[in-house]
């Protein structure tokens, strides 16, 4: 049993990102607005008759079995489809790791739809979905894309409107969060602002580009920037050379901006070069 094909992950954003309190999985429920960006990793999928799923990237630090989320995509869609085929998965990796892009989830869902496709859709969009919620919270909407309200776990996906046209400038700056330790911190604090996520929907529904920047809002900013002032710093940059808003996406450290001209957001671009590697320039999907 034979086979290649492709997909491209895309990386998401997190409009507005709320932690509504501890589950007792251990887990936490959140609700937020999560939207796809052409921001791409490649992902292409060869089944061959090795019986062993296996991952090779162009950054040398991932794993390469089962310890990459894309592999153990790879094993659950074959359980789920009953084959005992092997699969090799090819990542060319562009989005940033530890960054809140939902790079690595974003590998496993296009996996995921990579080996529905081949098989001819033997699953729909929804049971790819929880499928991806076995492998990770972001996975599910990572099969998804577009823009979507995410809830529970991040496995209770409701579609948003498309979004108007929007380019962002993403910073990833040189330090790395651990998902677990702020949500820890999150439990310890009383939040001083959180988003509203109704306002928000409706700032999409509208295309009102003004009340989608004024809207960000990601909780997950209050116990990551205290220590952290140099996100500050980047917000500001961005904020400056015209973004409508900006924050971090996820559990950071990424930093973005969203504008409505391709210009002014390859400025700010420009200047953040100067002290940051790791910029981009994407616009919705
Ligand atoms: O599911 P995922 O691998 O993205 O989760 C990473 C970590 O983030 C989990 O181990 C958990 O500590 C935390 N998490 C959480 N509640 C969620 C999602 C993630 O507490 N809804």
């Amino acid at each position: 049993m034979t086979g290649t094909a492709r997909e491209a992950a895309w990386a998401k954003l997190n409009l507005s990102l709320d932690v509504l309190g501890t589950r007792p999985d251990g887990f936490h429920d959140l609700r937020m607005i999560m939207q796809s960006v052409d921001l791409h990793d490649d992902v292409t999928v060869t089944l061959d008759g090795t019986g062993v799923c296996r991952a090779e990237t162009n950054r040398s630090y991932l794993p390469c079995g089962a310890d990459n989320v894309a592999v153990r995509a790879a094993q659950v869609f074959l359980e789920r489809a009953g084959l005992t085929c092997g699969v090799h998965i090819r990542l060319h990796k562009r989005i940033p790791v530890c960054a809140g892009l939902g790079g690595g989830s974003s590998d496993a869902a296009a996996v995921l739809r990579a080996l529905n496709r081949w098989k001819d859709y033997p699953l729909s969009v929804y049971a790819l979905c929880e499928l991806g919620a076995q492998i990770g919270s972001d996975v599910p909407f990572c099969v998804l894309c577009g823009t979507a309200l995410a809830e529970g776990r991040g496995e209770r996906l409701t579609k948003l409107p498309d979004t108007p046209e929007m380019f962002t400038v993403i910073c990833k700056p040189d330090v790395c969060f651990s998902t677990p330790a702020l949500y820890a911190k999150l439990d310890d604090v009383a939040l001083a602002k959180r988003p509203d996520t109704r306002a928000m929907r409706a700032a999409l529904e509208k295309g009102d580009l003004e009340a989608i920047g004024a809207g960000l809002c990601n909780v997950f900013e209050q116990v990551a920037i205290p220590d952290h002032l140099e996100l500050n710093y980047i917000k500001s940059i961005m904020m400056s050379y015209g973004a409508y808003g900006a924050q971090m996406t996820g559990s950071g450290s990424a930093v973005y901006g969203l504008f409505d001209s391709f210009e002014y957001a390859a400025v700010a671009c420009t200047m953040l070069k100067d002290k940051y590697s790791e910029i981009f320039l994407a616009k919705t999907v």
